[in-house]
């Protein structure tokens, strides 16, 4: 970040990287009264990132314009755009600030590309602008852009419950190698879960579930170096989506398969589709499997654990000695 001058009307700068989420395992369970999907996941963040700059000056007015070269996009319709909004009005900010976002992640494939942009915008403004929201109200601000929003304030790996929006952090893991498959096919995400056909059951009034969901996940998580060569025999890896999304688009069967046959040790969608992805046991084995796919469509991409993304948004943020503003602290 450039901080050429403590004075408010200069320019400050930040280029972040967003980066992209898969679900390592997806269970819808039930419809609930306030029209979202009970679900149990297990979110991880990888490698493959939008490039996203921010500029902000202080001033008697707010003022945000939100650009996505190459990408039509109404702006007001832009979940970074909205995150803005709303995180200047619960603060009081006056001045301008430009978002310029560099799409690599593909729209509308089940990677949480928005809610990464989102989520990043979040993460960035504190420290820009030198405002402060504390955790709860942050937390609340992400859930209300989206389920996926506030996984992304603090990345890793995380269980997910409830909407998907109560997160459980898990220790990290090996920074796997992995393929994925972008077709260019986008799954909206409401039709997905529809077509799910969820028995309607009441809001849970607490999660009695995730205590047994938890230990089965962490259990499995601790021995991580299973996960590259034996996922198949973890009970994880599933993803309820991929019955009715692969109805839809046979193809993205295929791309499962045809990754396995590349030597993906482990394969299946992200979210509502469309991405597939595999897990390698290697990072030699992924490029190699990548050669044989031989597609533009073919991904190379690491997990990126919760350390690694700490580290490079402190670094990005120039808070290397300033952790106060961030990563958020949870609600106590
Ligand atoms: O929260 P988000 O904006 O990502 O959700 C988009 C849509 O996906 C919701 O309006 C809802 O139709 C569906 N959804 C759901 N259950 C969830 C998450 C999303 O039914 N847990």
């Amino acid at each position: 970040m450039s901080r050429t001058s403590p004075m408010h009307s200069t320019e400050r700068r930040v280029r972040v990287k967003s980066y992209a989420k898969v679900n390592l395992d997806l269970r819808v369970l039930w419809r609930r009264s306030d029209g979202f999907h009970e679900l149990r996941s297990l979110f991880h963040t990888i490698s493959l990132a939008d490039d996203m700059e921010m500029r902000w000056r202080s001033g008697d007015s707010l003022s945000v314009v939100t650009a996505c070269p190459a990408i039509p996009l109404v702006m007001e319709d832009n979940l970074a755009h909205r995150a803005a909004l709303r995180y200047a009005d619960a603060v009081g900010l006056r001045g301008s600030l430009l978002i310029s976002v560099q799409k690599r992640i593909p729209m509308g494939g089940g990677l949480g590309g928005g809610s990464s942009n989102a989520a990043a915008v979040l993460l960035a403004l504190p420290a820009l602008t030198g405002t402060h929201l504390p955790g709860a109200p942050l937390l609340e601000l992400a859930e209300s852009l989206g389920s996926d929003v506030p996984f992304f304030l603090q990345g890793g790996a995380a269980v997910g419950i409830g909407r998907g929006e109560e997160l459980f952090p898990l220790p990290d893991f090996p920074p796997l190698y992995g393929l994925l498959v972008a077709p260019g096919i986008a799954v909206p995400t409401p039709a997905a879960y529809k077509a799910l056909r969820r028995p309607a059951l009441p809001l849970p009034a607490e999660n009695h579930a995730f205590a047994t969901l938890k230990r089965e996940f962490s259990a499995q998580l601790l021995t991580p170096p299973d996960l590259a060569t034996q996922w198949n025999g973890s009970g994880l890896g599933r993803n309820d989506f991929e019955s009715v999304v692969f109805a839809d688009h046979p193809e993205l069967a295929r791309w499962k398969s045809r990754l396995l046959e590349a030597g993906a040790s482990h394969a299946m969608m992200s979210g509502s589709g469309s991405t597939v992805f595999g897990l390698f046991p290697s990072r030699d084995s992924a490029l190699m499997g990548q050669s044989r796919l031989g597609s533009d469509a073919v991904h190379a991409f690491q997990l990126v654990p919760r350390s690694r993304y700490h580290r490079d948004w402190l670094r990005r943020l120039g808070l290397h000695t300033q952790t106060a503003l961030w990563p958020p602290q949870p609600p106590q």
